[in-house]
C-alpha cells in the first residue's frame, strides 16, 4: 500500500453483531500444554496431498464472502495465511487482484492446493509450526510501503502451537491501520488442533483467540458472528437450541464468526 491510501477500516459491518473484546488477563493466560496435539508429527506430512475440499458450508462461505466485500482492502496487498485452493474472497477482490491493483499473497502448506487457487498473485510454502516469523516474502521486501493491509485466515487458527508468536511477527510485517480477520468455525482435523480447543466451548475459543490477538499486540479486537442476528441472537432462547443441535451435530448451517483485530 502506499502510504497517502487508507487502510480497510473495519467499521462497515454493522450488519453483523459485532461484541467488543475485552483483555481478562494481565499477562499470558496459557501453558505450554495447551498447545500440544495428539498427532504431534510433522505437518508436512499431514498436509502431503490435496485435498480440494471446502471446509466450511456454502452458507458460511457466502456470508464471509459478503464480510469480506465489506472489509478488505481493494489497493495495496492482502495476506491469506493457512491458505488452500480456496480462500472465499468477493468478485471485488478478484477484479482488484486482475487489475494489479491489489496483490493477494497466499501462504500454505500444500503446492497443489495455493497453484489452484485462482486469487492469489503469488505463493507461498511456509510450516508456522516449524518457523512462526512470517517470512519476509510476503512483503516482497522490508519496505514499510510494501507491508500488508489486511491478513485473512480461515478455520485454520486451532493448528497452530505458537499463534501468539505468529499474530506477533504479522503484526510486524503489517501497515499501520491494517487489520487481521481469523475466521472460525466448529470443523476440524481433531488430531492436529491444540488440545484446549477441543475441551473448551465455542465462546471461549472466541475469547482465547481474542486473547491471542491481544497479547501479540493488536489492538480494537472485536468478534464478529456471521452466523447473524437471524441465525441465533435473535432467538428467544438466545440461541441456546441452535447450540445443542449443532452440538449433536444437527446443526442446519456450520457457525461462522471472524475474530479481528488492528494495528494501531
Ligand atoms: C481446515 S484447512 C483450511 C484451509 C483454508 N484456509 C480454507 O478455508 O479452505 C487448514 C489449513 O491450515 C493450514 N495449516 C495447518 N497447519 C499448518 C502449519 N503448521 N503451518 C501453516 N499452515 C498450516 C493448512 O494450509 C491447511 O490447509
Amino acid at each position: 500500500m502506499s502510504s497517502t491510501s487508507k487502510p480497510a477500516t473495519v467499521s462497515s459491518t454493522s450488519q453483523w453483531p459485532v461484541t467488543a473484546y475485552h483483555p481478562r488477563h494481565q499477562t499470558w493466560p496459557y501453558k505450554p500444554s495447551d498447545f500440544t496435539r495428539s498427532d504431534p508429527s510433522s505437518d508436512s506430512s499431514f498436509y502431503d496431498a490435496p485435498r480440494f475440499v471446502t471446509h466450511i458450508d456454502d452458507h458460511a462461505i457466502a456470508s464471509l464472502r459478503a464480510y469480506y466485500a465489506a472489509v478488505l482492502p481493494q489497493k495495496g496487498r492482502i495476506l491469506d495465511f493457512c491458505s488452500s485452493w480456496i480462500s472465499h474472497y468477493p468478485p471485488a477482490i478478484e477484479d482488484a487482484m486482475k487489475k494489479g491493483e491489489l496483490q493477494v499473497v497466499g501462504m500454505g502448506m500444500n503446492k497443489a492446493e495455493l497453484d489452484a487457487n485462482p486469487i492469489l498473485s503469488s505463493r507461498l510454502l511456509h510450516d508456522l509450526n516449524e518457523m512462526s516469523e512470517i517470512p519476509s516474502a510476503v512483503v516482497g521486501s522490508e519496505a514499510a510501503s510494501e507491508a500488508l493491509d489486511a491478513s485473512t485466515c480461515v478455520v485454520s487458527i486451532d493448528y497452530l502451537t505458537s499463534p501468539r508468536e505468529v499474530l506477533t511477527s504479522l503484526l510486524q510485517r503489517t501497515n499501520k491501520g491494517g487489520t487481521v480477520h481469523l475466521a472460525i468455525s466448529n470443523r476440524c482435523f481433531p488430531t492436529k488442533v491444540v488440545s484446549r480447543w477441543l475441551r473448551v466451548s465455542e465462546d471461549e475459543r472466541l475469547q482465547m483467540v481474542s486473547d491471542y490477538l491481544w497479547f501479540a499486540g493488536w489492538r480494537d479486537i472485536e468478534i464478529v458472528n456471521l452466523g447473524g442476528k437471524d441465525e441465533e441472537d435473535e432467538q428467544p432462547d438466545g440461541g441456546a437450541l441452535q447450540r445443542f443441535m449443532r452440538s449433536m451435530g444437527m446443526g442446519v448451517h456450520d457457525p461462522i464468526w471472524v475474530v479481528r483485530g488492528t494495528k494501531e
